[in-house]
């Protein structure tokens, strides 16, 4: 199979899958609607995934079945591959997605009432992996350099675990906001981690998507890491398998991983979907040609993202680092977020309300341009209107 513009510009057509983009969008707010919202892509998966998954089908045993060696090695290979991560079959557990990982490290690292830090706006499922649990979540603003990049405050972050913080779940890079965090932030976040005793939980969930020169720094080639990390990821964002529901911890330091496994197999939650299994060590085996030509036409959406808004009046752009999430101030048209969703779906383009991602978040909106062409150019003239 050839991947290139052509293959992407063709999109992929998923109303009437049950898919949450499209059809629980189209349910809710009409079929005319454009999704632009939750962060999964209007692209087909790899050929290689499809093929592998009918040929698995076509066989028809579907009893318990095992993880391989090959399933720990997949993500070994591509690790180093693609992000220079060294790992052993001992570094690796498995769970169905990142957000079960996100739960279980707190459940892991902290008891009820601790203190967990977030820097915020985030992912919004990080405030209720604590609120869930009955975590107290100390929450850290987040403030934005003179190039609108997210930085983070040490002083603030060292107050924080001076005041008992025991966790901090890191969102790297950083959604929303498209921050790709660097070395020397991550450096100094570990040697802050390690001395005050706190474990650090990397979500590296969009590490295939950074675009910046230095690439994807992950918390694992941190000096000291195995002292006090782990980072979460999955294929499923990387290669839109988010359905088929396989997602990993990373750390080097074994120890964290067999309480993770333990923790996994004591709530009965056990890896081993036979098509999950398939699908992910093909992706990581055999996607990095589609990857890469996926990348490609990503960074070509960024940059007519960027043009179309820097041609409306009132919209800043935060610089498109990482993740094909581009996050909006749109506060100098209204910093009422009821009323920004109003003008989009009277628009009828669907978009993620700023809000979910924290409250220092108002007049800002997040907004998916991972879709083929032909549709990204309606998508933006609706947006255009909806600021009108
Ligand atoms: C930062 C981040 N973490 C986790 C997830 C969800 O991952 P999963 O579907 O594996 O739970 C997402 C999905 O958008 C995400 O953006």
């Amino acid at each position: 199979m050839q991947y290139d513009k052509e293959f992407f510009d063709y999109g992929l057509r998923r109303i009437g899958t049950h898919s949450e983009k499209w059809d629980a969008m189209r349910a809710e707010q009409g079929q005319d609607m454009l999704a632009a919202w939750v962060a999964d892509m209007d692209f087909e998966s790899p050929h290689e995934v499809r093929d592998v998954l009918l040929a698995r089908a076509a066989h028809p045993t579907y009893g318990y079945t095992e993880l391989c060696d090959e399933d720990f090695d997949a993500p070994i290979r591509f690790w180093k591959r693609r992000h220079s991560v060294s790992l052993t079959r001992e570094n690796i557990a498995f769970m169905p997605c990142v957000i079960t990982g996100l739960k279980t490290a707190v459940q892991l690292y902290t008891g009820d009432g601790d203190k967990v830090l977030l820097l915020t706006p985030v992912y919004g499922p990080f405030y209720g992996a604590c609120e869930g649990n009955g975590r107290e979540i100390v929450n850290l603003p987040l403030e934005m350099d003179s190039s609108r990049r997210y930085q983070m405050d040490f002083g603030k972050i060292e107050r924080a675990f001076e005041s008992g913080v025991k966790l901090m779940l890191l969102c790297n890079p950083h959604n929303p906001g498209s921050r790709a965090w660097d070395r020397d932030t991550l450096t100094r976040l570990v040697s802050l981690c390690v001395e005050y005793g706190v474990k650090l939980v990397s979500d590296e969930i969009h590490a295939d998507f950074v675009f910046t020169q230095q690439g994807h720094i992950s918390i694992l080639t941190i000096e000291n890491n195995e002292k006090c990390a782990i980072a979460l990821s999955a294929a499923s964002k990387t290669f839109n398998l988010a359905g088929l529901q396989q997602a990993m911890a990373l750390s080097h330091n074994s120890e964290m991983i067999r309480e993770f496994s333990l923790r996994m197999e004591k709530s009965g939650v056990t890896s081993g979907n036979i098509f999950a299994l398939e699908g992910t060590r093909t992706a990581y085996d055999k996607g990095d040609e589609w990857l890469d030509a996926l990348r490609e036409y990503l960074i070509g959406n960024a940059e007519i993202v960027k043009s179309a808004m820097d041609g409306i009046e009132g919209i800043k752009m935060t610089p498109q680092d990482a993740s094909y999430l581009a996050w909006l101030d749109c506060s100098a048209i209204s910093a009422d977020n009821d009323e920004l969703m109003r003008r989009f779906r009277s628009a009828r383009i669907e978009v993620s309300d700023g809000r979910i991602f924290g409250e220092n978040a108002a007049g800002f909106i997040r907004f998916n341009f991972a879709m083929p062409r032909f549709v990204l150019a309606p998508a933006l003239e609706r947006f255009k209107k909806a600021m009108e």
